[in-house]
């Protein structure tokens, strides 16, 4: 898969809804809740963090639940590639972008979200073909005014801002030009995915599904 079918995807992917959840999931015998309660909440694009021994678990789990599309966060080596791929990711997500990684994406026909923070790793991605990337860590980078000044001499890319994103601060991030949608955990934090709090994650779900881009 080429960077800009790769970018095309992302694209696709972020305009489904405002917020992708960035999930840390410890058992796989609960994924498929915690995906319905999200997807029935209006958050159907689903990034599962690799960073639990079930997370390929997880991803096939997930994968079953009908609306929603999965994918597989914290993407490092070729060897989180393929596995992601093969537990049935329809795309990936990575903190930050080496040509390893991106090369690892593109022949794996893994549609990738890559991550950058400063204008070069942004310009490095770009000079390859991604228009569409993470913007990552988001608020500790600069947050929104950092990434509305990339805006103006970069219009051509466009992010999801992760790191620090929460229902307060979403919004400023989603009114900015090159802002697709915002990427965050707090829609499924710990202590409602540990008691199976499923209404309660799928309440949050529709309050971070309504906010306005
Ligand atoms: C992450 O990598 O954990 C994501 O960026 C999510 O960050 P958050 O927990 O601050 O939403």
């Amino acid at each position: 898969m080429t960077p800009e079918a790769a970018s095309m995807k992302a694209e696709e992917l972020c305009l489904l809804a405002p917020v992708i959840p960035v999930l840390v999931v410890k058992d796989a015998g609960t994924a498929a809740l915690l995906a319905r309660a999200l997807v029935t909440g209006g958050l159907p694009v689903l990034e599962v963090t690799l960073r639990t021994p079930s997370a390929l678990d997880v991803i096939r789990e997930m994968s079953g639940v009908a609306g929603g599309v999965v994918g597989a966060g914290t993407l490092l080596t070729p060897a989180d590639v393929e596995a992601a791929k093969a537990a049935g990711a329809q795309f990936g997500v990575s903190p930050g972008a080496t040509d390893t990684i991106l090369d690892a994406c593109e022949a794996n026909d893994l549609p990738l979200l890559p991550g950058a923070a400063t204008a070069t790793e942004v310009m490095r991605l770009l000079e390859r073909g991604y228009t569409v990337q993470k913007f990552f860590p988001a608020e500790a980078n600069g947050g929104a005014p950092a990434l509305k000044s990339l805006a103006s001499p970069l219009p051509q890319v466009r992010f999801c801002p992760t790191g620090g994103v929460s229902l307060a601060n979403a919004g400023t991030y989603l009114s900015l030009p090159n802002t697709l949608c915002v990427g965050g955990s707090w829609v499924a934090p710990s202590d409602k995915v540990d008691s199976g709090d499923w209404a309660g994650i799928e309440a949050l779900a529709r309050e971070a599904s309504k906010l306005p881009r």
